[in-house]
């Protein structure tokens, strides 16, 4: 079974599937880490981003693996963990141009298949509930106000409150990549919308985990 969790740039989704996988004792793939990791790959083997061929990212993707976690996997670049260099500014700079090659696509998708092949998965991304398991149990499609996405984002980088000018700067950057990702992204027909603005991050596990369960029974 497939629970796809959708939205735009810091909406909460991964931080909501990996709570709700573990709720349910589902696997959780966030498949926006691939892009990150085959983007901090390319990034790796040198060049201004504009000059990155699809065939080079591609080639480059070949250093990630995957590491077993506790309710899922992570990917790791030569081996190695590198989560604070998939998440650094400069791969959230280009991981938009990267997620935009098909065979980047093919390749996430292929990985994020096969798990769901094996496993009973949260998945979230951009594309779950439209392309890449249009059959799913049950698909959410998560929304945010940019500003409280952007202070949410600020709040979990530093742990502090964000003066006013770091959230406005935060939430041009996230418009941005809404922007250049928007073609790559997409709310299924049948998906629900929820609305996280004013709700606290515990009211939407516990939302998606109760849906999450209703679909199961029904299946
Ligand atoms: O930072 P945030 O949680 O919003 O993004 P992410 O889930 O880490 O995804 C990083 C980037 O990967 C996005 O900005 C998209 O460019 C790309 N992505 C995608 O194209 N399709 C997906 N299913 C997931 C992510």
């Amino acid at each position: 079974m497939a629970i796809a969790i959708d939205g735009p740039a810091a909406s909460g989704k991964s931080s909501t599937a990996k709570a709700v996988a573990r709720e349910l004792g589902f696997h959780h793939v966030d498949s926006g880490s691939l892009y990150r990791a085959a983007t901090a790959a390319r990034a790796r083997a040198g060049g201004e981003s504009s000059t990155w061929s699809e065939q080079s990212a591609l080639d480059a993707a070949q250093i990630v693996s995957l590491a077993s976690t506790e309710f899922g996997f992570e990917p790791m670049l030569d081996g190695q963990k590198a989560d604070s260099e998939m998440r650094s500014e400069s791969v959230t700079g280009n991981v938009s141009l990267v997620a935009k090659m098909p065979a980047v696509r093919e390749w996430v998708n292929s990985i994020v298949r096969r798990a769901g092949s094996e496993y009973d998965v949260v998945v979230d991304g951009r594309d779950i509930g439209t392309v890449v398991f249009p059959d799913a149990a049950l698909k959410i499609f998560l929304i945010a106000d940019p500003a409280e996405r952007a202070r949410r984002r600020l709040r979990e980088r530093s742990g502090g409150e964000p003066s006013a000018a770091d959230v406005e700067e935060e939430t041009r950057k996230i418009l941005l990549r809404d922007e250049m990702d928007a073609k790559q992204s997409g709310q299924a027909p049948d998906a629900i919308l929820i609305d996280t603005t004013r709700l606290k991050q515990e009211e939407q596990i516990s939302q998606i985990a109760g849906l999450a369960r209703a679909a199961h029974r029904q299946r």
